[in-house]
C-alpha cells in the first residue's frame, strides 16, 4: 500500500466534539439548544437508515432533532405545508427533506420551500446557485460536497492549478463539489456516462472524486501516481460470507487504487460519516446565526 488513508471516521468524530462543545456552551450562555428537522417520505430503507443515523448523531452532539414521516403516498401540498410549519418553528434551525422523495412528487418544488436560512442541506435551488456563481456565498453548502472537500484540506491536498476530475453531475455531489473545487482554483473536468476514453481523463486528476454509484468502477491504472483520491459510493454488493449478504464497496476499486494514489478514502468510514458531520455543524451555524 502507497497511499495514505484518509480517516473519515477519526475525522469526523473530532469535528463531532467540537461540534458538542460548541452546542453545550450555547444552551449554558442562552438556553438556546439547535434543532434539526428531518423530513422522510416514503418507505425507501437506505433513507430510513440515513435518517435515524442522522437523528441519532444530533442526540450524541446535543443537538434537538425531530423527525416527521409521511406516506409514500402523501401529497405535494402535504410535503410543503409541513416545510412550511418547520419555517415558523422557532425551535427549528434546519429542514432537511430526505432525498429521493417518492417519483410523484416535485423535490425542486419542496426544497424551494425550505426557507434558505434553514436550509441545512444547502439544495434550496438559491443556495445552490449562488455555489454556483462567483464571487457569490451560499448561506449553506451541501452535505457530503463540503465533507470531500474538508477531507482534501485535512489530506494536504493543494487546489490551485491543480487538475481536479469528478466523475459524476449529480445535484447531491457532482455538481456542487465541483463548484466548490472551482472556486479554489483546480483546473476542473466532470465526466459523466457519455464521457469519451473516462480512464484517460481520470489519469490526469491531480484530485480524483469519484461519485457515480458503480462499485469499484475506478481502477488502478486510471489513477495518476501520488493523486488525491475520494470514493462517495456506497453500493452493496453480494457477499455469501457476510452474515448480512453484502457488504459495502466505493466507486473506486481500493485494492488497486492503493498501491498507486498518494491518498484515499475507504468506505466504509470515508466520505459517509463527513456528510453527518457537515450536517450537525450546518445545524450548529444556522441555530447560533438565529440568535443574531
Ligand atoms: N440523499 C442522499 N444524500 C442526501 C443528503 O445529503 N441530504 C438529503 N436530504 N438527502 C440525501
Amino acid at each position: 500500500m502507497t497511499a495514505a488513508l484518509i480517516d473519515g471516521t477519526a475525522v469526523a468524530a473530532r469535528l463531532r466534539s467540537e461540534i458538542a462543545a460548541e452546542a453545550e456552551k450555547m444552551k449554558s450562555e442562552t438556553g438556546r439548544v439547535p434543532g434539526l428537522a428531518a423530513v422522510l417520505v416514503g418507505d425507501n430503507p437506505a433513507s430510513q437508515t440515513y435518517v435515524r443515523s442522522k437523528r441519532k448523531a444530533c442526540a450524541e452532539v446535543g443537538i434537538d432533532s425531530f423527525g416527521y414521516e409521511l406516506p409514500k403516498t402523501a401529497a405535494q401540498e402535504e410535503v410543503d405545508n409541513l416545510v412550511a410549519e418547520l419555517n415558523a418553528d422557532p425551535n427549528v434551525h434546519g429542514i432537511l427533506v430526505q432525498l429521493p422523495l417518492p417519483d410523484h412528487l416535485n423535490s425542486e418544488q419542496a426544497l424551494s420551500k425550505i426557507g434558505i436560512d434553514k436550509d441545512v442541506d444547502g439544495f434550496h435551488p438559491i443556495n445552490i446557485g449562488r455555489l454556483s456563481m462567483k464571487g457569490r456565498e451560499p448561506l449553506f453548502v451541501p452535505c457530503t460536497p463540503a465533507g470531500c472537500i474538508y477531507l482534501l484540506e485535512q489530506a494536504g491536498a493543494q487546489f490551485k492549478g491543480a487538475r481536479a476530475v469528478v466523475l459524476g453531475r449529480s445535484n447531491i455531489v457532482g455538481l456542487p463539489v465541483a463548484m466548490l473545487l472551482l472556486h479554489r482554483d483546480c483546473t476542473l473536468t466532470i465526466c459523466h456516462s457519455r464521457t469519451k476514453d473516462l480512464p484517460a481523463v481520470c489519469r490526469e486528476a491531480d484530485i480524483l472524486i469519484a461519485a457515480v454509484g458503480r462499485p469499484q468502477m475506478v481502477k488502478g491504472d486510471w489513477v495518476k501516481p501520488g493523486a488525491f483520491v475520494i470514493d462517495v459510493g456506497i453500493n452493496r454488493v453480494d457477499d455469501a460470507t457476510k452474515k448480512s449478504g453484502y457488504r459495502l464497496v466505493g466507486d473506486v476499486d481500493f485494492d488497486e487504487v492503493k498501491e498507486v494514489a498518494g491518498a484515499l478514502t475507504p468506505v466504509p468510514g470515508g466520505v459517509g460519516p463527513m456528510t453527518i458531520a457537515m450536517l450537525l455543524r450546518n445545524t450548529l451555524r444556522s441555530a447560533t446565526a438565529h440568535s443574531a
